[in-house]
């Protein structure tokens, strides 16, 4: 069976929740990983006082029992501890009493770089809070634990997959020197994965291809606006003799400029993908908007916000990447107990002879 994600969650409503189907039963998880990602994603430097309102844990509703999937749907959630200041505003039901809390005015002042103008002219939306509370990124958390389930899958085969920041100290000093103007700023992360066999995705249609997967992954992260496969980018500038990367007699490469993708197909070599962040756009010194209510020009609405998310965006990326090769494994070597998940990527191994080689 497919692997298959679904989620949903509101920045501020009382919780959020993943879906995860088609993990093979017997797939051992490790709550402490699952929260220590958790935890990774909230850290990051430059982030809001928010984070220290949440300690993000998973809960699990279904599908696993002492710690073993049962080859069911497995339900994951991670409360939000925000909500209990916005149990009026956000409460999904009518709510009662007289208004309390946050969230209890409409707003109308619609941030560029958000989904607020959009959001709402598409769905009908008075207040731009409708709008903002699910384009948020904070649902990003439970698509950490989905994406640590998925690398507790790939751990069996011997992948691994770490995202990272690219020129930390840069990126440090970029965020202090917004910090103090108040401003914002983006960057790049890089997800490197290990231990991939050749052969995951394919060239058949361009919907089987891993290098196209990934990016659709990576992009539909909050704030991505650019994903590198490899060198990505730079490759455009190369000459194709310098672009390459020469097989060798036992199948390896010396260089990785492809960033173990060839033809949308894993290659044997280490994943190499980026993904570059914007500037976080919600800013402590607000770009000009119109108020939706009275029509006249205005600033774009201040809420507590983070001056960068790119050290979040290094795990969540992470999570994503790890994700979609699960994915692709599980659809190259099937299985519904985990044992023949292995034992299918055990024999693949030895008829590639990749081990020999
Ligand atoms: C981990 C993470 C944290 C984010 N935190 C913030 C934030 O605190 N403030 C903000 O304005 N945007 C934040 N963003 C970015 C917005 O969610 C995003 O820019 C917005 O929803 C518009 O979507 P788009 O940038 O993909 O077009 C964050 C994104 C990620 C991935």
């Amino acid at each position: 069976m497919t692997l298959r994600l679904s989620s949903a969650g509101e920045s501020h409503g009382p919780a959020l929740v993943a879906i995860v189907a088609g993990l093979p039963a017997g797939l051992v998880l490790d709550r402490d990983a699952i929260d220590a990602d958790l935890k990774r994603r909230q850290e990051g430097y430059g982030r809001s006082p928010r984070q220290q309102i949440e300690q993000d844990r998973v809960e699990v509703l279904a599908g696993l029992r002492q710690g073993r999937t049962l080859g069911t749907p497995l339900a994951l959630v991670v409360r939000n501890n925000d909500h209990r200041n916005w149990t009026w505003g956000m409460s999904p039901w009518p709510a009662e009493g007289e208004p309390s809390g946050k969230g209890t005015k409409p707003v109308t002042l619609p941030r560029p770089g958000h989904a607020d103008l959009a959001g709402v002219l598409k769905y009908g939306h008075d207040d731009v809070r409708d709008a903002l509370e699910r384009a948020s990124a904070r649902h990003t958390a439970v698509h950490v634990a989905a994406g640590a389930v998925a690398k507790a899958l790939l751990a069996t085969i011997g992948i691994a997959v770490r995202g990272a920041t690219v020129d930390e100290e840069a990126l440090r000093a970029n965020i202090d020197a917004a910090r103090k103007e108040r401003d914002t700023v983006g960057g790049i992360v890089e997800v490197r994965a290990t231990g991939v066999p050749p052969g995951l995705g394919s060239y058949a249609t361009k919907d089987d291809r891993l290098d196209a997967r990934l990016a659709f992954a990576l992009m539909g992260i909050q704030a991505v606006k650019g994903v590198e496969i490899g060198d990505g980018f730079a490759l455009a500038a190369l000459r194709g003799s310098q672009a390459h990367d020469e097989i060798r007699t036992d199948r390896r490469r010396d260089t990785n400029h492809a960033g173990g993708i060839e033809a949308g197909v894993s290659n044997g070599e280490e994943i190499v993908v980026r993904a570059a962040m914007k500037p976080l756009p919600t800013l402590m010194k607000p770009l000009g908007s119109v108020d939706l209510q009275t029509g006249e020009a205005a600033t774009a609405l201040v809420e507590r916000s983070d001056v960068a998310a790119v050290e979040a965006l290094a795990v969540v990326a992470e999570a994503a990447v790890a994700w979609e090769l699960a994915v692709a494994a599980k659809e190259k070597f099937g299985g519904d107990a985990v044992g023949d998940f292995v034992a299918a990527h055990r024999a693949y191994v030895e008829r590639i002879a990749w081990a020999r080689a």
